[in-house]
C-alpha cells in the first residue's frame, strides 16, 4: 500500500530511444505528460540502457535518438520549469540499484513478466536470451523506486512492469524496513508530534490495526502529511507503524494507464513505426501534404463518380480525431452521395495536421540550433534527478547493511 497522498505524489515515466517520434507519440504519450507536469512533480527521462537490452549489437540508433528525443518532447510543451528531463545514464544510482534489488529479486519473478517471453518471439531476430534483457523489468523497477515515484504513466504493456515493481518495492520494504529499535524509534517520533497530536494519532493507528478500520488509517496519514515539526525519517517511519509494517522505504507506485492512442496512422492501423505509417513529429509540411494524400481511402471509391463509405476509409479517422461536427456532416455526405473527391475531403486534414505541426516544428528549430541551450537544459534535469536518486540510495545501502560513504 501505498503511504504518500496524491497530491505529494511523483510522477515518473521513460521512452526509449529507438528512433523519430510521431504524431502517436504525441496524441498518446506526450500531451498527457504535458498535463501532468502542471499537477505533480514530474521526472521525465530517456531510457536509453533500456534501449540498449534490445540494440545492443547496433547502438547508433541510441546516440542518435537520445538529443532528438529531448528535443521533440520540449517542442511538445515539456517544460524544463516544470519537469525534470534527464538521460538514464547519467543517473548511475539507477544501475547501483537495480543491482541491489537484483539480489533480492527471485528469478521467478522475471521469467513469469508476459513481456519477456512475447518480445523474445517478437524480435526473434535479435537473441534476446541475455542476463541484460531479463532484468529489463527490474532496471525499470529501479528507474521509478530510485525516484520514490507514486504515478508511473505508462502504455497497457508496461502495466506487468510496475506491477512487478510494487513487488520488488514491498519485498525490500520487509526484508529491510524493520530497523533496530523500530518501535521505540515509532514512539519517540508520536510523541514528537504533540500531546494531541500523538492522542490522536495512537487512537487512529489503534482503530485501523485492531478493527480494520479503513477511514481511520486515511485519516491518520493525513494527519501525518500535514505535521510540519517531525524530520521526513520520522515521517517515513510512522506511515510504516501506522500499517503495523516497518519503515516504508521504497513506496508501492501505481501504473496511470495511459489511453491507448487514438492516432490512426496512414493505413488506419495505429500509427507505430513497425508499420511505417507515421507522420513525425518534424515533418515538412509538403510531406505531409504527400503522405496524407496517397493515403488510401475507400476502395468502393475507384472513379470519382462512386459513393463511398467513411467507416471503410482510414482518413476517417483522421476526421474522428482533427475534424469538427460541420467537417463531419460534410465527409459523411459528400463520400456517400459522390458529392466529393477524396482529395477535397482530404484537405482539412492535411490543413489540420499542418497547424498542429506548426508550432512544435518551430520549437524544434530553435531548439536544435542552440544544442548549448539543449545541453544545459540536459544536464540541469540530470543533476536534480540524481540530488534525489542520491538521497535514496543513502537510505537504500543504509537499510541493507552496506557502510554509509
Ligand atoms: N519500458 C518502457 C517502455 O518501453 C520505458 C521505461 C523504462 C519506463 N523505464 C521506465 C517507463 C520507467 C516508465 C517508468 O515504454
Ligand atoms: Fe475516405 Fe473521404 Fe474519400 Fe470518403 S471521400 S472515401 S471518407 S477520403
Amino acid at each position: 500500500m501505498s503511504s504518500v497522498p496524491v497530491q505529494h505524489q511523483r510522477v515518473l515515466s521513460g521512452m526509449r530511444p529507438t528512433g523519430l517520434l510521431h504524431l502517436g507519440h504525441y496524441h498518446g504519450v506526450l500531451k498527457n505528460w504535458v498535463t501532468l507536469q502542471h499537477e505533480f512533480e514530474c521526472f521525465f527521462f530517456v531510457a536509453d540502457w533500456h534501449a540498449l537490452t534490445t540494440h545492443y549489437e547496433d547502438p547508433g540508433i541510441i546516440a542518435e535518438s537520445t538529443t532528438d528525443m529531448i528535443i521533440d518532447w520540449l517542442a511538445a510543451g515539456v517544460s524544463p520549469g516544470a519537469a525534470r528531463i534527464f538521460i538514464q545514464s547519467r543517473v548511475p544510482e539507477h544501475a547501483e540499484l537495480h543491482l541491489l534489488l537484483s539480489m533480492i529479486t527471485p528469478l521467478g519473478w522475471l521469467e513469469r513478466v508476459p513481456t519477456y517471453k512475447d518480445q523474445q518471439e517478437a524480435l526473434k531476430e535479435k537473441d534476446l536470451a541475455t542476463y541484460g534483457f531479463l532484468g529489463y523489468p527490474l532496471l525499470q523497477s529501479a528507474d521509478i523506486l530510485v525516484y520514490k515515484a507514486g504515478m508511473v504513466p505508462v502504455g497497457e504493456d508496461q502495466v506487468a512492469h510496475v506491477e512487478l515493481t510494487r513487488e520488488v518495492a514491498r519485498r525490500f520494504n520487509h526484508l529491510y524496513g524493520r530497523e533496530h529499535g523500530f518501535e521505540e524509534k515509532a514512539e519517540a517520533a508520536v510523541a514528537k508530534m504533540g500531546k494531541k497530536n500523538a492522542k490522536l494519532y495512537r487512537d487512529l493507528r489503534k482503530k485501523y490495526t485492531e478493527q480494520g478500520d479503513q477511514q481511520a488509517l486515511d485519516v491518520a496519514q493525513a494527519l501525518l502529511e500535514s505535521q510540519q515539526n517531525i524530520s521526513l525519517g520520522d515521517k517515513e517511519r510512522l506511515f510504516g507503524y501506522l500499517e503495523g509494517a516497518g519503515k516504508i522505504i521504497l513506496p508501492e507506485p501505481q501504473a496511470l494507464l495511459t489511453p491507448a492512442s487514438k492516432m490512426p496512422g496512414l493505413d488506419g492501423q495505429k500509427m507505430s513505426k513497425s508499420y511505417r505509417n507515421t507522420i513525425s513529429l518534424r515533418e515538412d509540411p509538403d510531406d505531409v501534404s504527400k503522405k496524407l494524400r496517397t493515403m488510401p481511402t475507400d476502395p468502393a471509391r475507384g472513379r470519382r463518380t462512386d459513393p463511398g463509405d467513411p467507416e471503410k476509409c482510414p482518413v476517417w479517422n483522421l476526421h474522428k480525431v482533427y475534424s469538427d461536427d460541420k467537417i463531419k456532416d460534410w465527409v459523411q455526405q459528400g463520400c456517400r452521395s459522390a458529392g466529393i473527391g477524396c482529395i477535397e475531403c482530404k484537405q482539412p486534414v492535411i490543413d489540420a495536421v499542418i497547424a498542429e505541426l506548426k508550432p512544435i516544428r518551430e520549437r524544434a528549430r530553435e531548439y536544435t540550433s542552440d544544442p548549448g541551450a539543449v545541453k544545459a537544459i540536459i544536464d540541469e534535469g540530470c543533476e536534480a534527478a540524481r540530488d534525489v536518486a542520491r538521497d535514496t540510495l543513502d537510505e537504500v545501502r543504509k537499510a541493507m547493511g552496506l557502510v554509509q560513504r
